[in-house]
């Protein structure tokens, strides 16, 4: 990338826009970043009756990257099948942009062990990749209602199966680097019951072909969200389709204690811009406080670094800078779990700028 890197930012609804102001003074304290700051989500209902217009989607495959906070908020909650919603505006940008590949890294920090709902002994040593492909499947097939009915279609198609299933064997590969470690993808399906998930066991068998260094496992959907909480430790790289990653990456991320920590990377074609956001949701009910946790968002923007930016060294300083602030005891009210003291976005955003400065 030649230049200043220039980064849309979207930081949308509820605490986002406070956690996207403090990921930009982190940003800040590594470089030189131009940002363009659009509304997308429910703010960009209010302003322009549709949560993502066509101008900030442009805005978008323009850039760089896409910095985001969070969307939606009770505001725009509605079962009206007209109405506008802020997660429009999220899953337009998705398939907008061909971001086919959310990649979700659950990898408790050592401070926080303790913040688990899983014993210390079951959580230990885990550190995996959820892999979720984010353009397909029943978030965007055929739906409607007729009269009393509604429908839902899931549909895969054998070339969007093959480049996720890529995607989650080439991070196997990487992740285990030159470790010494047998990469593993774990493959989540309902093959029992659904013929979309037959033909993704098949073509993900097919893939493994490929890398042969590379075990593969497949599991059951339901098994899976069982063994997660029984035996975390074992996953390496969990690939799954849409649906079925939306749910067990928020179970995943729970096994760290807080939904508040996690990251993720949502990113398309080689070259193309990606999409760097938190795993949590806007969290009206503490919006405005200044008390919203911005360390999921801290380590999104580490992702855009790394994945966007090729920039692995500034992405893990900042990592470093979080788990050290973590260790020093400093805790948002989500991740406190009892006498520690509490702090603010402010003071954590502090302590994170005082560890890149020393
Ligand atoms: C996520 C969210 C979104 C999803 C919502 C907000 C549409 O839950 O990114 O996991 O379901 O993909
Ligand atoms: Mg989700």
């Amino acid at each position: 990338m030649n230049g200043t890197p220039r980064i849309v930012v979207l930081p949308g609804d509820g605490i986002g826009p406070e956690i996207v102001a403090a990921t930009r003074e982190v940003l800040d304290a590594l470089g030189e970043f131009a940002y363009d700051e659009r509304l997308m989500g429910g703010c960009s209902i209010d302003a322009h009756g549709t949560a993502l217009t066509d101008e900030v989607l442009d805005a978008c495959r323009g850039a760089d990257a896409v910095l985001l906070g969070a969307v939606g908020g009770p505001k725009w909650d509605t079962t009206d099948p007209n109405a506008p919603r802020p997660e429009q505006g999220l899953l337009g940008l998705r398939k907008g942009m061909g971001l086919y590949a959310n990649l979700r890294p659950v990898r408790p920090s050592p401070a926080l062990v303790g913040s688990s709902p899983l014993r210390e002994e079951r959580i230990a040593g885990t550190d995996l990749l959820v892999v979720r492909e984010l353009t397909g499947g029943i978030y965007f097939g055929d739906s409607g209602r007729d009269g009393d009915v509604a429908h839902d279609t899931c549909e895969y198609s054998v070339g969007e199966i093959d480049r996720i299933a890529r995607t989650a064997f080439d991070a196997a590969r990487r992740r285990a680097g030159g470790s010494g470690r047998k990469p593993k993808v774990t493959s989540v399906d309902k093959a029992n019951v659904l013929e979309t998930s037959r033909l993704w066991r098949e073509v993900v068998g097919r893939v493994a072909g490929d890398y042969a260094d590379v075990e593969l496992e497949h599991l059951l959907v339901d098994n899976a969200a069982m063994q997660l909480v029984s035996r975390p430790a074992d996953f390496d790289v969990v690939l799954s389709e849409n649906l079925f990653g939306d749910i067990l990456s928020d179970e995943a991320a729970m096994l760290t204690g807080s939904l508040g920590m996690l990251p993720s990377a949502s990113l398309g074609a080689e070259g193309a811009p990606g999409l760097f956001e938190p795993v949590h949701g806007s969290a009206p009910d503490i919006a405005g406080q200044g008390v919203a946790n911005p360390l999921a968002t801290f380590l999104s923007a580490a992702m855009m670094l790394r994945h966007g930016f090729g920039r692995g060294e500034d992405a893990a300083r900042i990592e470093t800078a979080v788990d050290a602030v973590l260790e020093q005891g400093l805790r948002t009210a989500d991740l406190a779990s009892g006498d520690e003291d509490q702090v603010g976005t402010a003071e954590m955003t502090a302590a994170v700028l005082a560890e890149l400065d020393g």
